[in-house]
């Protein structure tokens, strides 16, 4: 395997990539050397691409299958689409108390994507089309770098811990009403264990959402203390990575091992990212984190 041109991202987590066109990359082509530095570093900054809906649909691939989410909803096929988490609505931008917006501002808790899903997500490959002039940061927070820094206090609840999530468990953080939405509402109450090993570095990560909302066997307030303090303590200041967007970015990053979160912008300029989630396999450590 040659070596990519990688320099830190973070001091303590991730990778930037220069000099791989991500339009180049096969199953058989850097593609194993993209996926060790991903399982070793957990995230992953290739700056300044330029991938059609077609490219990054193709590159997500190469990790696991796409998540869509319409089709596990329906329990049936559904055309998968490249999602859009954008502002931007018939030419201009939504309006800043309606439904979706509030979703988008349901982002910027810290969190991990689909944990509330019946099989979780392995990874996000997010890249900006349309950017704000100030503002839009995406904020990562390594929880491998978190669960290996926690005072034992913290860790010694948690270790052998199951916790639950709910996708209405943020929204309601951002708006009652959003959190009774149906959409909601629509998936049931899922646990998973709380350290995620990674199989390739048999290193542990905290697995932790704004998504979850107890801890098994323990009080909802005492819960929700555990789980707050837990994020608190894994996205101190020193421990966060923000990156300011630019048009082509392309940023991946590990959700077993990575918090996330969105900064806010000004929100009537528009701001469009396309995200793609792949979901994670026996491969990846599911079984390890899966209660039955
Ligand atoms: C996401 C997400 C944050 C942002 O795409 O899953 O949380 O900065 N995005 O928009
Ligand atoms: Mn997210």
């Amino acid at each position: 395997m040659s070596a990519l041109n990688t320099s830190l991202l973070h001091p303590k987590f991730g990778k930037i990539v220069e000099g791989v066109d991500l339009r180049d990359v096969r199953e058989d082509h850097l593609f194993p050397e993209i996926r060790q530095v991903f399982d070793e570093h957990s995230a992953l900054l290739f700056p300044a691409q330029s991938i059609t809906d077609d490219d990054h649909t193709r590159l997500a691939q190469m990790f696991g299958p796409l998540e869509n989410r319409e089709a596990m909803a329906q329990g049936r096929a559904v055309e998968f689409k490249v999602s859009p988490v954008s502002n931007e609505v018939d030419g201009g931008v939504s309006d800043a108390e309606a439904l979706h917006t509030l979703n988008l501002r349901a982002n910027m808790l810290w969190h991990t994507d689909s944990t509330f899903l019946p099989i979780p997500a392995l990874v996000n490959l997010l890249t900006a089309k349309v950017v704000p002039e100030q503002g839009g940061q995406t904020e990562l927070a390594s929880t491998r770098v978190g669960w290996a820094e926690m005072p034992d206090n913290l860790k010694e609840p948690l270790k052998d811990a199951v916790i639950w999530h709910r996708l209405s468990h943020s929204r309601q953080q951002v708006s009652a009403e959003l959190g009774a939405m149906p959409e909601m509402r629509q998936w049931p109450d899922r646990p998973w264990r709380a350290i995620w090993p990674n199989p390739v570095t048999g290193e542990d990560a905290l697995y932790i959402a704004s998504h979850a909302f107890a801890v098994e066997g323990m009080g909802l307030a005492q819960g929700q203390t555990l789980i707050s303090e837990a994020i608190a303590f894994c996205t101190r200041e020193e421990n966060v990575y923000s990156h300011e967007w630019q048009v082509g970015d392309v940023l991946i990053w590990d959700e077993r091992a990575m918090l996330h979160r969105g900064q806010p912008w000004l929100y009537e300029q528009p701001r469009t990212l396309m995200s793609i989630c792949c979901s994670a396999t026996k491969s990846d450590g599911l079984n390890s984190v899966r209660i039955v």
